[in-house]
């Protein structure tokens, strides 16, 4: 008797890819990224002390610069900076930043966002603004990597190395680092109650195992996938954080299952995208919680009716226990209850897992689409 062993296989933990693998390590990424910089006492990350408070409580504007994927971290990430720490947050795309000549002052910070650390646009844009005296934060996943290294601090994500040319525990680890970001700048800023903090951090403590929840989705996502095999164009509708994680779910599929995919924020459905409604069309709806978020939680119920009123078939993202879309959808995907600032957290892996499940079914390779790259070196 005999067992073979595969060196590749074995570094997949036993999964069929290693973006399923590294979906599986999500909840680890989270308690990675999240240790050492949590306590019962407040949040702290030593790399943004070495600046100095004084350094940055004059922080007056915060520009997050990332591309694909590591952009809509950012977006997440600007959502609660700008709501804990009180400063204005504005995501750009590296690629973008530099030509449109942005107005930079030494109480500027720049926040690069990158799990390779190397992406020549964001490496550009990270000298750029050095040059004109902002600081320069990096959140980076590869140790010791050039943005890390050209950068004033470094806020490495733990998401252990990420093989899979599409992203995704390092996103999670991302959006967590942006937080904690977040948490210490609002706190040493003032504009943070140790009250507020404290309920942000015991929502950290219980992210692993509600991300683990969200991982567990997978059983279900591979049946609607099964059925949806043939689709060819999937509409993603969220509001707030929701919106950049329906942005997300848009490029995962375009990236690894080569449909063409929208993301789009709910409230913008009524001025064009409602148009693309016919028949049939799936529609993604990431639903905000109706305990923390009543308001919008209501306006996406009636965006839910409007689409599903013109022929939409609606796969609706909701905490559990919420029925409201329950008439309406025609598949439900329940997540764990999460303030609303960490549902996005639990929400972009079923889209992770839909996209990986419908390459799948088209019989390509989840790790290596055609024309992407996993680092791109070059602007
Ligand atoms: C490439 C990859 C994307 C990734 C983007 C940013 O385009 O295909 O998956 O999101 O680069 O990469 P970075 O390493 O800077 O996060």
């Amino acid at each position: 008797f005999e067992v073979e062993w595969d060196a590749e296989a074995a570094d997949k933990g036993g999964w069929s890819s290693f973006m399923a693998k590294e979906i599986n390590d999500q909840p680890d990424a989270v308690e990675n990224t999240v240790r050492g910089r949590v306590s019962p006492s407040g949040v702290e990350i030593p790399e943004l002390t070495a600046l100095g408070d004084e350094r940055l409580r004059g922080i007056d504007r915060i520009i997050i610069i990332a591309c694909g994927t590591a952009s809509y971290a950012g977006q997440v990430g600007a959502y609660a900076i700008e709501q804990w720490a009180r400063i204005p947050v504005e995501v750009q795309l590296s690629h973008e930043f530099r030509y449109r000549e942005p107005v930079l002052s030494d109480r500027t910070m720049v926040i690069s966002v990158s799990q390779s650390g190397e992406t020549m646009d964001t490496l550009m844009a990270v000298k750029y603004a050095a040059e004109r005296g902002v600081t320069t934060v990096s959140v980076c996943n590869t140790q010791s990597a050039t943005i890390p290294r050209e950068s004033d601090a470094a806020v490495y994500t733990h998401a252990g190395p990420e093989v899979a040319v599409a992203s995704t525990k390092a996103f999670v680890a991302q959006i967590t680092a942006l937080y904690l970001i977040g948490l210490h700048l609002g706190r040493v800023k003032g504009a943070l109650s140790a009250e507020a903090a404290a309920q942000a951090i015991a929502q950290f403590d219980e992210l692993p195992a509600k991300v683990r929840e969200a991982v567990d989705t997978h059983e279900q996502i591979a049946q609607l996938a099964h059925w949806m095999a043939d689709t060819r164009s999937v509409l993603f509708l969220g509001r707030h954080v929701g919106y950049p994680i329906a942005l997300e779910g848009a490029l995962k599929l375009k990236e690894i299952a080569y449909i063409h995919a929208e993301g789009f924020a709910a409230g913008e459905l009524k001025h064009g995208p409602i148009a693309l409604i016919d028949h049939g069309q799936p529609v993604f709806v990431l639903v905000p919680s109706p305990r923390t978020s009543p308001l919008m939680h209501s306006k996406v119920v009636s965006n839910i009716q409007e689409i599903r009123a013109r022929g939409a078939r609606v796969i609706a993202v909701v905490e559990k226990g919420d029925t409201a879309v329950l008439p309406y959808a025609d598949d439900v995907i329940r997540l764990p209850l999460a303030d609303a600032f960490f549902e996005p957290l639990l929400q972009v892996v079923p889209l992770q897992w839909f996209a990986l499940e419908l390459s799948t079914a088209k019989g390509l390779d989840v790790d290596q689409p055609r024309n992407l790259a996993k680092s791109v070196t070059v602007e």
